[in-house]
């Protein structure tokens, strides 16, 4: 890609303007591996290739969930391991969400047994700052010094929160845990959506611990390099390697299985019963269609759909237009069937995503997203609804 100016330079990558395009920035990862605050650094040939897929990938997931982040494009190809991004200034911070006890949390906390599950998680902040070691700092003192607002903290660690819900889902259906996870968030410096905060930086197997079927012992992230004695060219290879499998196992997290959800009316004039349901499953980017049947006109007309249906698509929900049709759709066919009567339409498009959230990680972060929505948008009310009343315009 053609480069502009270097902007930044970090321990494993760099940061160019793009040429033409004053809002976005090319990152471009490197072979580099540092550890100890650049006390050790190596090179591993092939190394910024699979960071720069891996990334991406991460970055392509959250997207596809409805997360705020910088990345727009790239990294995936062969493409010189350089992705596309908007140009953010970026918070001095390390945002550290902690599923799993382990590391630094485990050396200051003795109390806290290496291994346990934290629940709920904990988020932790850290000043970027080599020199010392990124020490821990509250949220108080974020403010204080004028790093980030109250809400921007606020809305860091619930979006960390977020991420790491949603990393860990895609984690454990390849038998892998997720034991925490670092972030740096931005705000976007130009163009639309300028003063945002969005996750920026990378999120790569730098960034985290993952220990597949739950055992430290296998661990596929950069820990297995920070904890070498000594670095061997034999070393070096067996972390490339995981880097490869991580970056492999991480390409099948932003894939969206696709699926239907039948809406079924149980004659023309129930149709409109469903009309709520389609917006309600718009908001989860669900796909729908709809069909007229009816239970006591044509019964085996409801059974024949119902198996042309199921034999057309392999992820299917019924939503039925009421209890009669669900309860034969219900005892007709193998897959879900809900009865539209029983829910509000928003309540009943949540119970369907969730559903496919089962197996679908892009699923099940929109699900969490529209909780987290949903909460806010309660904090916002009370807020507002105390809040004193406008004042009457001068003059
Ligand atoms: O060392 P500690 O336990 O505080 O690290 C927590 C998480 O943050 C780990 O997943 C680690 O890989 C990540 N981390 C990082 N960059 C740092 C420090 C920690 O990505 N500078």
């Amino acid at each position: 890609m053609n480069k502009g100016l270097e902007v930044a330079r970090g321990k494993t990558k760099v940061l160019y303007e793009k040429p033409g395009q004053p809002d976005v920035l090319i990152v471009q990862a490197t072979d580099a591996i540092t550890s100890g605050d650049g006390a050790r650094r190596d090179e591993i040939a092939g190394k910024g290739r699979l960071a720069a897929k891996t990334t991406a990938r991460v970055f392509r997931l959250l997207n596809l969930c409805g997360l705020p982040t910088h990345y727009l494009s790239g990294g995936e190809d062969d493409d010189d391991n350089e992705m596309l991004v908007r140009r953010c200034t970026m918070v001095p911070l390390e945002v550290v969400v902690r599923g799993v006890a382990a590391g630094s949390l485990v050396r200051r906390k003795p109390g806290i047994a290496r291994g346990s599950i934290i629940i709920p998680r904990m988020v932790e902040f850290f000043l970027k700052d080599d020199a010392n070691h990124d020490p821990l700092i509250d949220p108080d003192e974020i403010v204080h010094r004028g790093l980030a607002s109250p809400p921007e903290i606020g809305a860091m660690s619930e979006i960390a929160r977020i991420t790491f819900e949603i990393l860990a889902h895609a984690w454990r259906r390849r038998e892998a845990l997720l034991v925490d996870l670092k972030l740096e968030f931005g705000r976007i410096q130009s163009g639309e959506g300028r003063g945002t905060l969005v996750i920026a930086d990378v999120i790569d197997n730098d960034s985290w611990r993952v220990w597949p079927q739950g055992r430290e012992d296998l661990m596929l992230d950069k820990q297995m390099y920070r904890d070498l004695e000594t670095v061997t060219p034999a070393d070096l290879e067996r972390v490339r390697q995981n880097y490869e499998l991580v970056s492999e196992l991480v390409g099948q997290f932003p894939s969206a299985r696709p699926a239907m959800i039948a809406l079924a009316a149980d004659g023309p004039d129930s149709l409109g019963i469903l009309d709520p349901v389609v917006g309600a499953l718009q908001v989860f980017g669900l796909q729908t269609l709809r069909r007229v049947v009816s239970t006591h006109l044509v019964p085996g007309y409801v059974l024949q759909a119902a198996q042309q249906l199921d034999a057309t698509f392999a992820r299917l929900i019924y939503v039925a237009s009421g209890p009669q049709l669900a309860a034969m759709l219900a005892a007709a066919t193998p897959t879900p069937v809900f009865d539209a009567t029983e829910f509000e339409a928003e309540e009943l498009a949540q119970i369907v995503a969730k559903t496919l959230a089962v197996d679908d990680t892009i699923m099940f972060g929109r699900v969490l997203l529209v909780q987290a929505n949903a909460r806010s948008a309660v904090l916002h009310a009370d807020a507002q609804i105390n809040a004193p009343p406008p004042q009457a315009p001068l003059g």
